[in-house]
């Protein structure tokens, strides 16, 4: 196909719940270990995809603006990937809008590369079942393979490009909810691949954390499908802070913690002290979220706002990937 195609696509940001953390093999982007997360209905990433007949330098627009150095090259990689297995030719214009504030640690680039591979494949006439979608997900970015998905989805780690895929987990009547501390929305300063490769290769805590993960992933997603709000929140704070001890004993460190996180952080500890069912995660950057029940989430809002002297957001389970404009 080499005529012109577009398609428009939009997936929802993932929060995890049992983290990835770690490559086996960064090329096939195979995770040391399975994960688990929560697909939030806030934020979220509409990407289009165009192809023309002419060949040239693909052209990608973020939020109304051009992206340059190693984001464009991680798009243009990916679109490489594509076209080789579809046979698709010419270059292609990508224009994305983000709901969520990019480079943030707030998984900007598993709702980013879901709904650019959506987009991308439908634009070359290729329609992916959800397992090779979250497949070729996975290869943008790992956290994406999860945002193919709504609600809940675990990451099978696998062993090969074959095995390594996300699917659903069904939670009949769970409807939890993630409070998000905006601590600190500007680009963060090491951003999450590099970090994680640093983490491998240096920090002696890496591997016991990625040992306990397997236990975590079995009681987590046993809470998950007994709506078990309060087995769910303790897995998920103590997997995030193992996550985050086996990046301080990185060398160097890598810190994502701001005082606003401290904070934020005391605020939940004090909001359990007076009943609320309240816990945290972060991933790589400093912004906290904390999941609690859907009735606790202005209490819990303002607590942590309180606290952290930051904006906060709600935020539900969300849907899962789909097609705005079909080719
Ligand atoms: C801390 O999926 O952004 O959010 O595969 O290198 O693109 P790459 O990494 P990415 O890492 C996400 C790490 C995390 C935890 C998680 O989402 O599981």
């Amino acid at each position: 196909m080499n005529g012109e195609t577009r398609a428009t696509a939009v997936a929802h940001v993932n929060v995890a719940l049992v983290k990835y953390w770690g490559k086996r093999d960064a090329e096939l982007v195979i995770p040391w270990t399975s994960s688990l997360s929560m697909t939030l209905d806030a934020f979220y990433t509409t990407t289009s995809v165009r192809f023309v007949a002419e060949p040239g330098d693909d052209e990608v627009v973020l939020n109304g603006a051009p992206v340059t150095g190693v984001p464009r090259q991680r798009v243009t990689a990916f679109l490489d990937l594509v076209r080789t297995r579809t046979g698709r030719t010419g270059k292609a214009l990508v224009d994305s809008e983000n709901t969520v504030p990019t480079g943030a640690g707030l998984a900007s680039s598993s709702s980013g590369f879901a709904a650019l591979a959506l987009a991308a494949s439908s634009a070359c006439g290729v329609e992916l079942d959800a397992t090779a979608l979250s497949r070729l997900a996975r290869r943008g970015s790992g956290s994406a393979s999860r945002s193919v998905f709504g609600g809940f989805a675990l990451w099978h780690a696998g062993h090969d490009d074959e095995s390594s895929y996300a699917e659903p987990v069904e939670s009949p009547g769970f409807d939890p909810v993630m409070v998000v501390a905006l601590v600190d929305t500007a680009h963060k300063s090491v951003n999450s691949r590099d970090a994680m490769r640093r983490t491998v290769e240096t920090s002696p805590l890496f591997r016991p954390w990625a040992d306990s993960a397997p236990a975590d992933l079995k009681e987590m997603r046993a809470a998950v499908e007994r709506a078990d709000l309060d087995a769910v929140g303790e897995i998920t704070e103590r997997n995030a802070l193992g996550m985050h001890a086996t990046m301080l004993a990185a060398r160097p460190a890598v810190r994502y913690f701001a005082p606003a996180t401290v904070s934020a952080l005391d605020a939940v500890l004090a909001l359990r002290r007076a009943g609320i069912s309240a816990y945290a995660t972060m991933d790589a950057g400093p912004n906290v979220k904390v999941l609690c029940r859907r009735a606790d989430a202005d209490a819990v809002a303002e607590a942590v706002h309180a606290a952290a002297g930051c904006p906060t957001a709600v935020a539900g389970a969300g849907p899962a990937a789909r097609l705005l404009v079909a080719p």
